[in-house]
């Protein structure tokens, strides 16, 4: 095994001698590292880091986090960044009750040209994937000024140090880098003229396909953009050069977003969705995501429905059917909701509100039969989808400051490397979030998820979304837990799965993260389950007798949950990962974190004034 601290210098990459002077690795331990002065949960070790270091110099949450996303933006190019949008929750005690907690809503938004007609008119089953029609207008630089408006404390283009290193100095392609370059290249690869017409993503970040772990990548265009956005804020994003370059590249690539679309974009600060989960306030993100709905659907029927059976879920256990049993049920439930009626309207706002009414998860609940699943139709409309696409293109962090604010956010370009159509000037893709509308009715998105005409595409309208930032507050209203994931409608289902882990199970970060999850998202009809859960690892080669042991009982206990799961008639299926998730808790007076290690990251935080990096979480 490679030492943490080796790890750790790997990961940094180029830009590593640039951050190595406030960097100190703790020394591996078993106990999980609590940090009291503030931490940041990302899904790539430089983001975390970007963070960590604007805690220590002062900075609020809300600073780390605009730092990390700006980090994220150059060194995970294939999951999230300045030409996307997200959600942005954020929680700060020290204000008024009332103003504590507010949901920035920074999703992009339909140009203007973009009927309920359009992509059938377009007459290429790529449109709304691949080609400049599939980009919304961006919104995560808008998103960001505005939480700096609200919550920062350090000066705005201070944030951008980090972020501009990595782009000038490169950064390391990872295992995790590798894994959506390999599904990229092979889609050049299927269709070679993409090479020419998708040419900055082949190569540059895929190095004309033979891009490799360990290369350094490095985007001094992007890095232009930062600086000129460091330099003149929203402004420098929505209207001048860059503006004029985002329109040019999504013209040029079929696409109808305009100056005016840009100009006229803006962020939309609204109430955090709300929920109670085991004497815990849950806030989390409203319409147009339907995450939080679904998330509070979830908790609350799971609760329910042991409350009916006089029961608990921490009695039942995470691995045991009735709880895994009741938890699939319950999303499908929140997924059949979801199909049926969610979207970026007043109707489905009013139905949101209807969904996580008291009697609506009593009436889940009261439908979820301990013994056996429904019939097709006791989940609402009956829809057909395709599985959902193993995919990047999300990224999640969680942040806690040293005065107990904190933040979770989400923020994608939707499909690895987004529509692949890039602002070649400056270095960054363009999103395909308008393939998260209902694109034609009756179509599926790339995720199987067939949705309402709730959802139909209108001027200025956002696509509904699963993203689901997530913060919870403990009986005393401080924060215990702030998470959320990527990976479409597995976001949903990844982060329940956590919080769940936590606030009932107990679980540290580590393991609330890294634990086997499971994904059902109502149609296909098939309940996805990840290998560890009931088919556990192969021992290693050098494996003591009581390894040996230990995986033999975990053989029998999979088949044990596998069969159980089987008798209640659900159809098993086995998926590589169930979201990426990234969390951070309350130990004590201070906080643990977890990066998710299906894609690897690692948290960073401070402690003593110094950023820490957390050498645990680096396997
Ligand atoms: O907003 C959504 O729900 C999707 N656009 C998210 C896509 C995603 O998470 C991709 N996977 N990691």
């Amino acid at each position: 095994m490679i030492p943490p601290l080796r790890r750790v210098r790997q990961s940094v990459g180029a830009a590593g001698p640039a951050l190595a002077g406030v960097i100190a690795v703790a020394a591996a331990s078993a106990q999980p590292t609590v940090y009291t002065e503030g931490v940041v949960a990302a899904d790539h070790a430089l983001a975390s880091r970007a963070g960590a270091e604007m805690l220590a110099r002062g900075g609020s949450a809300v600073d780390a986090a605009i730092a990390t996303s700006l980090t994220l933006s150059v060194v995970r190019p294939m999951s999230c960044g300045i030409g996307g949008g997200g959600f942005m929750l954020i929680y700060d005690p020290s204000r008024p009750e009332g103003e504590r907690a507010v949901a920035l809503d920074y999703r992009e938004s339909a140009p203007a040209a973009v009927g309920t007609d359009f992509f059938r008119t377009l007459d290429d089953p790529d449109a709304s994937r691949f080609t400049g029609a599939a980009a919304g207008v961006p919104g995560t630089v808008a998103g960001l000024a505005e939480a700096h408006r609200r919550f920062g404390a350090l000066p705005w283009a201070d944030l951008f140090g980090p972020a501009i290193r990595a782009a000038e100095d490169g950064f390391a392609v990872d295992e995790s880098y590798m894994r959506s370059a390999r599904e990229a290249i092979r889609w050049y690869e299927a269709d070679p003229s993409r090479k020419d017409r998708f040419g900055f993503v082949w190569r540059r970040l895929l190095r004309d396909g033979a891009v490799a772990e360990g290369d350094v990548i490095r985007n001094p265009e992007q890095a232009r953009a930062l600086r000129l956005i460091a330099r003149g804020g929203h402004d420098a994003f929505y209207t001048g050069e860059i503006a004029r370059e985002i329109v040019r590249a999504a013209q040029d690539a079929g696409g109808v977003i305009t100056a005016e679309d840009l100009a006229g974009y803006t962020p939309r600060a609204v109430r955090p969705l709300e929920g109670e989960f085991l004497g815990r306030r849950v806030l989390t993100m409203p319409l147009p995501s339907s995450g939080g709905v679904a998330l509070i659907q979830t908790l609350g029927a799971l609760e329910r429905y042991a409350a009916r059976r006089d029961a608990t879920l921490a009695q039942w256990g995470p691995r045991s059917p009735d709880y895994l049993h009741a938890l699939t049920e319950a999303f499908k439930h929140a997924f059949a909701d979801r199909a049926a009626l969610l979207g970026d309207t007043p109707e489905a706002r009013a139905a949101a509100a209807r969904l996580i009414s008291p009697d609506a998860l009593d009436s889940i609940a009261a439908r979820i039969d301990p013994d056996t699943t429904q019939p097709r139709g006791g989940y609402g409309a009956g829809l057909a989808a395709s599985p959902p696409p193993d995919d990047a293109g999300t990224s999640h962090l969680s942040v806690v400051d040293g005065r107990g604010m904190a933040v979770a956010c989400t923020e994608t370009i939707n499909l690895t490397f987004g529509s692949r159509v890039a602002v070649e000037p400056f270095g960054f893709c363009l999103n395909n979030e308008m393939d998260d509308f209902t694109t034609a009715p009756g179509a599926v998105n790339a995720f199987g998820l067939r949705q309402s005409d709730a959802n139909l595409p209108a001027p200025g309208k956002r696509p509904l979304s699963s993203m689901t930032p997530t913060i919870a507050l403990d009986r005393a209203g401080r924060v215990e837990l702030v998470a959320g994931a990527a990976g479409g409608p597995r976001i949903i289902t990844g982060t329940a799965q956590a919080v769940l882990n936590v606030l009932a199970f107990g679980m540290s970060a580590d393991r609330a993260v890294s634990a086997p999850r499971i994904h059902h998202q109502f149609f296909p009809p098939v309940l996805a389950v990840e290998p560890g859960l009931i088919e556990p690892p192969a021992p290693a080669a050098d494996a003591g007798p009581a390894e040996v042991m230990r995986m033999v009982r975990a053989v029998e206990d999979g088949r044990r949950i596998k069969e159980a799961l089987e008798t209640r008639g659900h159809r098993l299926g086995r998926i590589e990962s169930v979201g990426v998730v990234q969390i951070v808790r309350r130990s004590g007076d201070g906080f643990q974190a977890a990066s998710d290690p299906r894609r690897g990251g690692s948290p960073a935080g401070v402690r003593a004034g110094r950023v820490e990096a957390d050498p645990r979480i680096e396997r």
